[in-house]
């Protein structure tokens, strides 16, 4: 069975000047999702958006935001994100001092909910919660910055949790973040992920034909 391949392109390599002109010239180009990084200068060693600029940018699409919180701590901030028209809210246990009551918090908001392993975090993380969550989002970089190079060892953990979720008939996406490209693509979704994000490859490869590169990373 052939699983449906989503594309989430991360807007943190798209022209902040005219970021709202992006978010729509991505969904013109065919994207699934948008993928929106949250960044506090904390958690991760950059700094990005916040809820303001999501609420912005929300009457421009009806596409699903993507909302990846590299913040922490992140309770705090669940309720503004969801307000600002966040559809899925992703967060890294080690983010969290309770990681039931941050996924209580999100659903409370009727949001879907993800949690975030970074490349050396354990799967040991994520099982007790596998019932309530609705995506698992495996970080293929140190989370902080676009255009990093991929680590191949996140695969095996990507097999791993996909072989558990089916082992237990669940419905949670696998997504996959950080120095995706062309060559690598299959290699995820032959892991097991259904979640492309792309910052670097989507606004860059072929001087930025974004349909196109949506196209070869959805079909490779
Ligand atoms: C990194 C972010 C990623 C990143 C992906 O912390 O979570 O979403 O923007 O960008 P590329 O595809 O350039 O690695
Ligand atoms: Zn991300």
């Amino acid at each position: 069975m052939t699983v449906p391949i989503k594309i989430s392109p991360s807007i943190l390599s798209a022209d902040f000047s005219k970021l709202g002109d992006e978010v729509i010239s991505l969904e013109k180009a065919g994207a699934d999702y948008i993928h929106i990084d949250v960044m506090d200068g904390h958690f991760v060693p950059n700094l990005t958006i916040g809820p303001e600029v999501i609420k912005k940018l929300r009457p421009l699409t009806n596409k699903t935001f993507d909302v990846h919180l590299m913040i922490s701590p992140v309770d705090k901030f669940i309720n503004d994100f969801a307000a600002a028209g966040a559809d899925i809210i992703t967060f890294h246990p080690e983010a969290t001092k309770n990681t039931s009551k941050t996924i209580e918090l999100i659903k409370a908001k009727n949001k879907k909910v993800g949690i975030s392993l970074k490349p050396k975090s354990s799967i040991d993380l994520i099982l007790d919660y596998l019932d309530e969550i609705d995506l698992v989002l495996i970080m293929s970089v140190e989370p902080g910055f676009g255009g990093q190079k991929f680590m191949p060892e996140v695969l095996e953990k990507t097999k791993k949790i996909k072989e558990i979720i089916d082992k237990k008939k669940l419905n949670i996406d696998i997504e996959i973040d950080g120095g995706i490209n062309f060559e690598n693509c299959n290699l995820v979704k032959e892991a097991g992920a259904n979640i492309i994000v792309s910052g670097s490859t989507i606004f860059k490869e072929n001087k930025g034909d974004l349909k196109k590169n949506i196209e070869i990373l959805k079909k490779s």
